[in-house]
This record gives C-alpha cells, structure tokens and sequence, in this order.
C-alpha cells in the first residue's frame, strides 16, 4: 500500500458485485473491517457487514471524506450521478476504480474534473472466496498508483493488466465466464445422474473434476489439448464422448456463445 499507510476502501454501491468484494477482502484479504466502508441506499441489508465492524452508509459523501481507495460497484447507468455526487469532496490523492461494465476512463474522467487516478477493474464473483481473476486497466500515463489496485485485487485471486479497449472482452470472458463454466458443470452434474450417480455424489464428482483440471492448466502451466490426450487410449470412452461432443458442436456452441456475449456488450 502506498507509502506504507494502511488505506480505508470505500465500495460505493454495495450490491452483488460490491459484498463480494467486501467478502473476499475482508475473509480472504487483509483488510480490517475498521477499513472498510460499504454504502448503498438499503442500508439494512448490509447488517451482517455492520455487525462485523464495517463502516455501512448511504452516504456517499462520508465515505469518500474518509476513504482513500473509492471501488464504483453500482450499475453502470449510476456511475456519473455517483461520481458527480462525490466529486465536492474528492481529493486528489484519491483512487477511483470503477467495476462498472462500459463505462469508459475518459467518460469518468470528464465528469470528474479530470481526477488523475481513474481505473477500471473488472471482477467476477468468486472475488468473495478469494479466487477472483480481476483485468484491470489504467489510462496510459497516469498508470502510476495501479500498482496499488493490482496488489489489492491480488488478495483475493489474480489479476491480469489489459489496454482499456480489451475491457468489453474481459467482462465477457472473466465476468461472464463464470456463469458458462457453472453451466458446463451443471450439465456435467446432469449428465452424472443420468448414468447412475445420485445428485449430491453426481455434483462433488463433477465440482472437484472441473477445479482439477482448472489447478493441472494453472499450476502446471499446461495446455489443454495435451493433458486431453493424457486421457483418450485408442477406442477408449473418453475420446468416443469427446468426439460426439464435437460431433455436437460443444467447442462451437461455446465460442459462439461467447461471440454473442461480446456482440451484445459491444
Ligand atoms: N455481478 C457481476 O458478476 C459483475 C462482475 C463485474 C462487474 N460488475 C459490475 O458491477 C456493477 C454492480 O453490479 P451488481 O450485479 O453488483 O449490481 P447490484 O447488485 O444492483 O448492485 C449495485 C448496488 O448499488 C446500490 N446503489 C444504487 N444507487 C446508489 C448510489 N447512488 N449510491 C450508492 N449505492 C447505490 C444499489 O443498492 P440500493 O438500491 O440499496 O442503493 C445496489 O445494491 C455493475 O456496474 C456491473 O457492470 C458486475
């Protein structure tokens, strides 16, 4: 953290995403409760955050006055009505880190009076078991306190840098993707119980499988196609369900799904 200090985070927009986050940094992080503040209308259903220690608000204003790294986790449609409500008392040592989908650094920057340190992050939800993969983007040139988000959002998973312009495709395939591999696990759970397993046994078999083969990928650095061919013997039953998953169009189907997504975002 910056000069040694230990930073108070304010999350302004305490929705899904927002209690996430706070979940991940205060349970899987090192943030003490007393230095994090949480904020949203329905304060109420912050309770258990309150009862923890956490500062719980619906003042955006307080929360920045005494925060110095600002996390934006409202909808993207809020983000300017927040920033411009902020903006009396917005210092210039502050960070802003925006988690809003498409919601430009230039555009923040505008309705900020040109703050200079603007970010973008881009979370998914296992941020609040500390597994997060978090792409995060700065203007370039004023990139100089990212360090510091980056250390932040590696508390709770791993974080990638990218240029601004690859934003739309990190929501899609980080955000978003955790919404197609739970889907390729329940199908994979489906399919367990449709040969016999029943579905508590059916969806730890499959969970487990799917973040074995997730840790082979990440700690062996291994590509996917040569830990498959570990595993397909010659007229075997993997490759026969491999192919007729192809024959299928799985690969297929997935991209386009993809493609979709990113259409759609565009
Ligand atoms: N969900 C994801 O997986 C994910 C991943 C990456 C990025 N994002 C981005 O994260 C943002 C939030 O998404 P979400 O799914 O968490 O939405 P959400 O659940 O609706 O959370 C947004 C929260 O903002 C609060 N809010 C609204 N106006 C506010 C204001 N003026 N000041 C303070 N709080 C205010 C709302 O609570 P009240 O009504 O009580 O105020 C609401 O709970 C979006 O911009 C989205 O693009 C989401």
């Amino acid at each position: 953290m910056s000069n040694g200090l230990p930073q108070t985070i304010a999350i302004l927009g305490a929705g899904n995403l927002g209690q996430a986050m706070a979940h991940g940094w205060l349970d899987r992080g090192q943030l003490p409760a007393s230095q994090l503040i949480l904020t949203r209308h329905r304060t109420g259903n912050l309770k258990s955050f309150a009862e923890r220690g956490v500062t719980v608000t619906s003042d955006n204003l307080e929360a920045t006055k005494k925060a110095t790294i600002l996390i934006l986790a409202v909808k993207p449609y809020k983000v300017q009505e927040v920033i411009e409500d902020i903006l009396p008392v917005l210092r210039e040592n502050h960070i802003l880190v925006s988690a809003a989908t498409g919601i430009s650094i230039a555009d923040m920057r505008s309705w900020a009076n040109n703050h200079p340190h603007i970010f973008r992050a881009m979370p998914n939800t296992a941020v609040a078991i500390g597994e997060s993969l978090t792409c995060l983007a700065g203007d370039p040139g004023a990139n100089g306190r990212l360090d510091e988000v980056e250390a932040l959002y590696n508390q709770v998973g791993k974080s990638v840098r990218i240029t601004e312009d690859l934003m739309n495709a990190a929501t899609v395939l980080g955000a978003c993707g955790i919404a197609f591999a739970l889907r390729f696990i329940r199908a994979m759970q489906q399919g367990g119980i449709e040969i016999g397993f029943d579905s508590d046994s059916a969806a730890l078999i499959a969970n487990q499988t799917v973040r074995g083969a997730a840790t082979i990928l990440l700690e062996g650095q291994a590509h996917p196609e040569a830990e498959i061919d570990k595993v397909t013997t010659p007229k075997g039953c993997t490759i026969a369900g491999l192919n007729e998953m192809e024959h299928q169009g799985f690969s297929s189907s997935l991209i386009k799904g993809i493609q979709n997504s990113f259409k759609k975002i565009e």
